[in-house]
């Protein structure tokens, strides 16, 4: 960032204005930090809700033994909850606004705050995708307007966005950008775009695994553990939907799509109709996972193991070691299938169909792909057990029983170019590197941002360079070809690194200005 620090201004006193999910982290997080918080929120019942985030937040810390009850009360003073917005703001020297993602009450609110605030206050506004140019526009000094944008948990995720839009003064700037790090949080400078670095990357993740989970190309727990054991990820997507509520999902992808268009920021329909529902996630009790069930789902039985098992293809190491799992289990394992063989297992390549391997192996119906990822950093990886649509119902119980036998971290997935893993994450390193090539952040900050904004082990581009970006165009190219998506065609600047064999992470930041 600038380095301007003569010019910031100190923030004692800060308004929080809506004390939803992340209105609430972010009171605690600034009263945690010493300065006094106006808790704002447009009715009682809204404040008691909010607070009572606050409070259990805390709660949750002392129990931790991360805070004494002492700190907690003296935390908990500091916040001043309030429904009088004039009141609450009269004294900030900064407000930041964290209400409903709504353009036209945004705008009300910001025009409202620029007859109640000081004249010399700083105005945030931590939306998750709209505009804040246009937020700033109707004030009477954009100049200190800006988006402050906070990751759920506000407390504890490291990252903040600072936003400043054509208008915003570097001193603005400076100052949000200082006081997040006195917040123990790291600033990543950005311009006014749409999601930003963060959300315009996660969102159509999402959005695809909510795709993945409505085409069927498996349930959600394996959805998620791809992600989580397959890439390393704290959550699965589908959890994370539900963490940072599908309405808020919903309206950022609505933003992305006015925006850039095309097909990758087209909402799925479940969760359209997850949200018309009124099953928000967690804040509501219920979305991809009921978080109100007490009793624990009853296992379900698996089926019987077979006695033997085809092992077919070119072995290699991984492979070596399932066979040899498998005979330690008791199974027998054979080179080809005979009447005998309960199940045929053969490699499977994220680039081509396991159909054409299974229909070779003369046993279609009860042929299972497998594929095995690294997770990286040394942890154990996963393998992706993959069903082509003319297996037998019961092949992939079988492989279940299977890989719960062997002890095999597995996931089953349909015969689908990039099965789970890398269809969920190559289609993210090419959003990735269109925000690259689009000029709008380098590889190290786009790196940094999902590192410290969403827990990535490591960011988008080191783990595109870690598979190659050749390997990564080529199972693109299939996704592209299988499901005629545009947004999975590679975009030129991968291509041209594939080509080049160039990896993402060295200088590429001499680039950009
Ligand atoms: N509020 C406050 N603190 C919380 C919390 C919450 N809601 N949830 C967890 N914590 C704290 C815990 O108290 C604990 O603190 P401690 O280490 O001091 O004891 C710490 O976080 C770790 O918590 P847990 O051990 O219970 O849980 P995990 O280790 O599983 O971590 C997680 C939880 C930090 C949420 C982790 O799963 C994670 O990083 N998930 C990814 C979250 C993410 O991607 N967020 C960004 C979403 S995008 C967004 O918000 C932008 C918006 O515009 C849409």
């Amino acid at each position: 960032m600038t380095s301007n620090v003569m010019q910031a201004v100190d923030i004692r006193e800060v308004a929080v204005i809506g004390l939803g999910l992340m209105g609430s982290g972010i009171a605690e997080l600034i009263a945690r930090s010493g300065r006094g918080v106006a808790a704002i929120e447009i009715n009682q019942s809204y404040l008691d809700q909010g607070m009572g985030r606050v409070r259990a937040s805390l709660d949750r810390a002392v129990s931790r033994g991360r805070l004494t009850d002492t700190a907690r009360d003296e935390i908990l003073a500091r916040i001043l909850p309030t429904h009088d917005v004039a009141t609450g703001v009269a004294g900030a020297d900064l407000v930041i606004e964290a209400i409903p993602e709504r353009i036209e009450l945004k705008k009300t609110l910001f025009a409202q705050l620029d007859e109640a605030c000081r004249a010399d206050a700083i105005l945030a506004t931590n939306t998750s995708s709209l505009s804040v140019t246009e937020i700033a526009g109707g004030t009477r000094d954009p100049a200190r307007v800006a988006g402050l944008h906070f990751f759920n948990p506000a407390p504890v995720m490291k990252l903040v966005e600072v936003i400043s839009t054509v208008l915003t003064s570097p001193e603005t700037t400076e100052t949000l950008a200082r006081l997040s790090r006195d917040l123990g949080k790291t600033p990543v400078a950005v311009t006014d775009r749409a999601g930003f670095i963060v959300n315009a990357l996660l969102l159509p993740y999402l959005n695809h695994a909510v795709r993945l989970l409505e085409t069927a190309q498996a349930t959600r727990e394996d959805i998620d553990k791809a992600a989580t054991a397959g890439l390393g990820l704290p959550m699965g997507p589908l959890t994370l939907l539900d963490l940072i509520g599908l309405d808020t999902c919903l309206a950022v992808l609505e933003t992305l799509q006015d925006e850039f268009g095309g097909t990758r920021y087209v909402h799925a329909p479940l969760l359209r109709k997850l949200c018309d529902a009124r099953l928000f996630g967690r804040k509501s009790g219920r979305g991809f996972y009921d978080y109100q069930r007490t009793s624990a789902a009853a296992d379900h039985e698996l089926a019987p193991v077979p006695a033997e098992v085809a092992l077919i293809g070119e072995q290699d190491g991984r492979l070596d070691e399932l066979a040899d799992q498998i005979t330690a289990a008791g199974i027998s394992v054979v080179p080809q299938p005979s009447e005998a063989t309960g199940l045929v297992i053969v490699p499977a390549d994220p680039r081509h169909r396991v159909l054409d391997a299974a229909l070779a192996a003369g046993h279609p119906a009860d042929v299972v792909g497998v594929h095995f990822t690294e997770a990286g950093d040394g942890k154990p990886g996963l393998a992706e057990l993959v069903l082509p649509d003319v297996t037998a119902a019961g092949t992939a119980a079988k492989a279940a029983a299977l890989a719960a036998r062997i002890g095999l971290n597995a996931v089953i997935s349909r015969d689908r170019p990039g099965f789970l893993i890398e269809a969920l994450a190559y289609a993210q390193f090419n959003d990735a590197v269109r925000m690259f090539q689009d000029g709008y952040a380098s590889p190290a900050d786009i790196d940094t941002a999902m590192m410290l904004g969403c827990g990535y082990p490591r960011g988008p581009f080191r783990m595109l360079d870690e598979a190659g970006a050749a390997n990564v165009v080529s199972v693109l190219d299939a996704m592209h070809a299988a499901t005629g998506d545009p947004a999975f065609a590679p975009v030129p600047l991968l291509a041209e690194y594939a080509t080049a064999g160039n990896r993402f992470g060295a200088a590429v930041r001499d680039l950009l200005p």
